[in-house]
């Protein structure tokens, strides 16, 4: 596996690849990796003749009074797991290389970042496709690959692509979880040991949802409101930021929830905001 810094060398290496008529995939990721981020790259390398993921904590997509700081990381032990993952190039930019002095530009994705996530992380997705944008043009992939945890991130980085004519295809893997259920990601080691003992519930809930949902629940209000009292009532230390049912797609608010649904949360725990989904059909 080749470590590569600079981004005009991964690029070089990247577009070299497509000078070759090889496909390849991309896996962008803020690192500190854990199963969830493996299994795009096992993905990846079951789907692209050549593999190349990224490593960068993104200054642009975190908000003033959030986690940058503190964000986890492991440059090294991300590195052994991605050459085991078998990944080709690994990418690990400095943020003066992504944003040099004078760095002026934004990608910004109307309607799509209004809602869920987007209304309590004000520029947060300004950031992320801005930095997608730039991830793509250096590697122009035949694929990226990103999960489906983060679904509005997806939904965002479609539209971009599609609006941009940007030329590689999108591909949204499933959520990969805990054994108890609890959605991998980097930021469940901030959880306290009775938090994450509860946050299992997380999906618990979501689960019920579908459930209301099977035996004739319609109304997306009646399902949200049950949600929302689920989780007062067992993860009484955890405040949520949002419980929506939305269009899966338009991400809009639905009222009735008889066709194709999402149920999106995301909920404060005292060390960590966590997010989760699921499709209710
Ligand atoms: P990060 O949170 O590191 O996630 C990198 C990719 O891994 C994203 O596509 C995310 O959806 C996916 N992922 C995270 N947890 C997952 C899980 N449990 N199962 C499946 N996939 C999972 O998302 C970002 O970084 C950044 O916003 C980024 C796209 C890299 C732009 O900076």
């Amino acid at each position: 596996m080749q470590i590569i810094t600079d981004p005009k060398e991964f690029q070089s290496v990247c577009w070299s690849w497509r000078g070759q008529g090889l496909t390849s995939a991309l896996v962008p990721t803020m690192g500190f990796l854990h199963a969830g981020h493996i299994s795009l790259f096992t993905w990846a390398r079951a789907n692209a003749e050549k593999v190349a993921a990224s490593i960068f904590v993104n200054p642009t997509q975190f908000g003033p009074n959030e986690d940058l700081d503190r964000y986890p990381r492991d440059p090294e032990g991300d590195a052994a797991k991605a050459r085991e993952a078998g990944v080709d190039v690994l990418f690990l930019p400095e943020p003066g290389a992504m944003y040099p002095e004078g760095f002026a530009t934004t990608v910004s994705v109307a309607g799509l970042t209004e809602g869920l996530c987007g209304a309590s992380r004000p520029g947060h997705f300004d950031g992320v496709a801005t930095v997608v944008a730039k991830l793509l043009l250096l590697a122009m992939p035949t694929t990226a690959v990103f999960g489906q945890k983060d679904w509005q991130q997806l939904a965002v980085i479609r539209r971009m692509v599609r609006d941009l004519d940007i030329p590689v295809a999108i591909e949204g893997r499933p959520i990969f979880r805990e054994s108890d259920g609890l959605a991998m990601s980097s930021r469940n080691v901030y959880l306290s040991p009775q938090d994450r003992a509860l946050a299992p519930h997380v999906q618990k809930g979501l689960q019920a949802a579908r459930a209301w949902k099977a035996q004739g629940v319609t109304s997306a209000r009646e399902l949200t409101q049950r949600l929302t009292a689920y989780y007062k009532d067992a993860i009484p230390t955890a405040r949520p930021d949002y419980v929506a049912c939305v269009h899966p797609e338009t991400l809009a608010p639905l009222e009735d929830a008889s066709g194709p649904a999402l149920m999106a949360v995301a909920l404060f725990f005292p060390g960590a905001r966590l997010i989760d989904n699921l499709l209710l059909d």
